[in-house]
């Protein structure tokens, strides 16, 4: 078993001879096992990092990188391997920025990378057409994270619904970094059901294995096509990672209609957050009972459904405390109570425009 993980805190204070105090972060012993998705063993939950570069929606500040290190460096320490981010991460000046930290922590990090899986997006823009274009943006998100291959690469979404004709050079584009060796696994994001056959069976004749499908799933996004969208995964081997299991924030409780996130994050908020009081209290009283907290078990209702969360994390603390959803597992009747009140909701999340039949 490797020592106890020693974090030290973002010091604020700007006099060069404080010290600051170092954590002495107690190492989690493991209790769960990693999990297959094609050919790779990733932790049966990852962290997102959709924030990491993201001013307009997430706050994201320059001066954010000190603790994400340390968010990146506690996730390696306690065996969580697997991290999303996409090639479109970063708003503005910071495009990138997402991929270029985790290259930067990879880097720096005092121990052992090499079963770090990176699960990077890219990004169906029209002036994608080719595949080698598709390369290409492959290999930029390799200099930016620094490593020899991409753990995953999936497309961020499909142009099925707006440029039908643009699709099959996404999908060709799949198949060239991975028949050039970019690439371990490759995966789609935002394709529903019907779309994910269509791929799969393509990227099958060209002896390129489909391996995962990324989809907003929580509580709060749990429809028919969700769980359509499970049940034809499961049929075909293809893993699902459930991005968004916290609702963006919602599903964690600390949100009221009193107390919301700055910028559009609040706005969305206060249209759903009244119509799900009920699911919010049935989290609270589960989380009291197995004393547990509130993301703890929306996270862990993600996992309890056969998918792979991948909670987006900016703080020692929330990654701390997302680590805490690994572990242990709701019970039938928990399972029950949460999917009952979320049905009930008279509120639902919007849908990833993006996201196809
Ligand atoms: N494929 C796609 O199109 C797509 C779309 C969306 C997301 N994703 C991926 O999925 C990942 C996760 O989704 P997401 O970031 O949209 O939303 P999420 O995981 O549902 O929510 C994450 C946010 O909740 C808050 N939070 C997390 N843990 C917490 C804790 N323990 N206590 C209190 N607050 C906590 C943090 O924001 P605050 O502190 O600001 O509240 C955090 O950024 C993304 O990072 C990205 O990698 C993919």
């Amino acid at each position: 078993m490797k020592p106890p993980t020693a974090l030290t805190t973002t010091s604020t204070t700007p006099h060069a001879l404080f010290t600051p105090p170092t954590i002495k972060l107690p190492r989690i012993f493991r209790p769960w096992q990693k999990v297959n998705l094609g050919p790779l063993s990733v932790s049966p939950m990852g962290f997102g990092t959709w924030a990491w570069g993201n001013q307009l929606l997430w706050g994201y500040q320059q001066s954010m990188d000190t603790e994400l290190q340390q968010v990146f460096n506690l996730a390696l320490d306690n065996d969580i391997n697997l991290f999303d981010t996409a090639d479109s991460y970063g708003t503005g000046k910071l495009n990138g920025q997402s991929e270029k930290l985790l290259g930067k922590f990879i880097n720096e990090f005092q121990g052992n990378t090499n079963d770090v899986v990176i699960a990077t997006k890219f990004a169906a823009y029209p002036w994608r057409v080719t595949p080698n274009q598709f390369v290409n943006a492959c290999k930029a998100s390799l200099d930016r994270l620094q490593i020899e291959r991409i753990g995953i690469a999936q497309l961020h979404w499909s142009t099925a619904n707006y440029a039908p004709l643009q699709e099959r050079a996404l999908w060709d584009g799949l198949v060239a970094m991975y028949d050039k060796g970019l690439v371990e696994a490759v995966g789609v994001s935002n394709y529903g059901p019907k779309q994910l056959l269509k791929i799969h069976d393509y990227l099958k004749e060209r002896g390129v294995p489909l391996s995962s499908a990324q989809v907003q799933f929580s509580l709060l996004s749990m429809g028919e096509e969700q769980m359509e969208m499970k049940s034809v995964c499961d049929s075909l081997g293809v893993r699902v990672i459930a991005y968004s299991p916290l609702g963006l924030g919602m599903l964690t409780g600390k949100y009221t209609p009193a107390k919301l996130p700055r910028g559009p994050r609040g706005l969305l908020f206060r249209q759903i957050i009244p119509g799900v009081e009920s699911l919010l209290i049935s989290l609270k009283e589960i989380a009291e009972t197995r004393g547990k907290s509130v993301p703890q078990v929306a996270i862990n209702w993600c996992i309890c459904k056969g998918t792979i969360p991948i909670p987006g994390v900016k703080s020692v603390k929330q990654a701390q405390e997302n680590l805490g959803a690994l572990g242990w597992k709701l019970r039938p009747g928990e399972l029950t109570q949460l999917e009952y009140a979320a049905r009930d909701s008279s509120a639902k999340m919007i849908q990833n425009v993006f996201q196809t039949r």
